[in-house]
């Protein structure tokens, strides 16, 4: 008999059995919703996509120009160097050092990742092994738990809501845990719940990393995303970060490059070196005008990323509103492009995959459930600010009447 995750072939009569690292990956929970998202689209419906944090805006223009450009270059079309060019590299540590006055030395400790999320999980595979434990935050964004269990490594998720708290936890857990957890997964501002922490949080951190010895992956993936005027913190700008972890930082989001797919890890020689050489066997690197095109970016968009980051305030405003108004509660976050909206009452008891389910299927509206990020995630839902707010007012009246008999917005408005 073929167990679940032997994939069989409806004409074929062998039996695909995959690999254990593969077995031993938790279910993806969002595929029902991503299904159905795809069936109301073929269709016809105009469904407003509140799902992934993926940007509709496009690039600045600059950035498109000097593709356009390198793409016209014969030599731009061969292999390129697996770690980033050493331009890019440079500029990678010049805007280090401009924003959060970090020295990062661009040979040995900036390497380019074809989008963070490559870096990431190739990285989790240089350090973690078979009896290797990883903490991560909880509720966590999926591939900090995916990319530990595809290394084989066990994960503990701490929840990461009360930064403190998390803080005393992560010391609780390599007081007892034997053997002490080799690795520490932060990301803040946080996915899903946009948790923010303050420089103390990492000088804090780092102080717990020397005492017990873990290693440290800050993923920074909205690190140049962030309203009300709070300026979110490096992990490497507290003191001796470098001798205990890397940095992931992404031009998917505050760039609207995600499809571009580029993003660097920053930090510990040794961190950087163990990427670069994984790196080095299984990829060519970036394709070399999305390089060139991604320096230009960091060497001349900073206007560009405020602009962005302001716009994202904007619509934060414009659907927590909204939210408001038909008696939701959340806390506006100072960060990321997630509204984390706790389910009202009646809704909670559904629980957030068939809430989710009904909002998309009967309202026309797409969002992430709490649980598809663990445990931790469920009585809320993740509503991704991707869309203009004239879209997003739309998606609350298109909540408002599927959740409300008598919706709390006027039919006028
Ligand atoms: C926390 C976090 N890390 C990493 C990523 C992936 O970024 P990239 O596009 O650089 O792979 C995302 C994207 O949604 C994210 O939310």
């Amino acid at each position: 008999m073929r167990s679940e995750s032997e994939v069989p072939f409806s004409d074929n009569p062998f039996t695909i059995s995959v690999a254990e690292r593969v077995k031993r990956l938790p279910p993806y929970l969002f595929g029902k919703i991503n299904k159905l998202k795809y069936e109301k689209r073929v269709a016809g419906v105009d469904v407003i996509d509140l799902g992934m944090g993926n940007p509709t805006d496009p690039p600045d223009p600059l950035i498109i120009e000097k593709m356009t450009e390198a793409l016209a270059d014969p030599k731009n079309h061969r292999y390129s160097v697996s770690n980033g060019i050493a331009n890019l590299r440079k500029e990678v540590s010049a805007r280090y050092m401009k924003k959060y006055g970090v020295q990062l030395d661009a040979d040995t400790e900036v390497v380019t990742c074809i989008g963070s999320k490559e870096g990431f999980s190739h990285l989790c595979l240089a350090l973690m092994g078979p009896g290797d434990t990883a903490i991560v935050p909880a509720p966590y964004f999926p591939i900090h738990v995916y990319a530990v269990a595809l290394a084989s490594g066990n994960v503990i998720s701490l929840d990461c809501r009360d930064p403190q708290q998390f803080l005393t936890n992560i010391e609780y857990t390599c007081k007892h845990q034997y053997p002490k957890p080799k690795l520490v997964i932060v990301n803040f501002p946080h996915n899903p719940t946009t948790t923010v922490v303050e420089q103390s949080f990492y000088d804090d951190l780092v102080a717990l990393a020397k005492k017990y010895g873990f290693l440290v992956i800050s993923d920074f993936a909205y690190s140049d995303i962030c309203f009300d005027g709070y300026q979110a913190p490096s992990f490497l700008a507290s003191e001796g970060a470098k001798d205990v972890g890397v940095e992931f930082t992404t031009m998917s989001k505050g760039y609207s490059m995600a499809g571009w797919r580029v993003g660097f890890c920053t930090g510990n020689a040794e961190m950087v070196r163990a990427l670069s050489t994984i790196k080095g066997y299984y990829d060519y690197g970036l394709f070399q005008p999305t390089q060139i095109a991604a320096i230009v970016a960091l060497r001349h968009c900073d206007a560009a990323v405020e602009k962005v980051s302001a716009e994202y305030q904007v619509r934060r405003d414009a659907l927590c509103d909204g939210l408001e108004r038909i008696g939701w509660e959340m806390e506006r976050p100072k960060g990321t492009m997630f509204v984390w909206a706790k389910i009202p009452e009646p809704w909670a008891e559904m629980g957030s995959i068939d809430l989710s389910m009904k909002l998309l299927d009967e309202g026309g509206v797409a969002v992430s459930p709490g649980r598809g990020f663990g445990e931790e995630g469920e009585g809320y839902l993740r509503l991704a600010i991707v869309e203009n707010t004239q879209r997003l007012r739309q998606a609350v009246r298109q909540i408002d009447r599927c959740l409300n008999k008598t919706p709390m917005i006027p039919e006028s408005e």
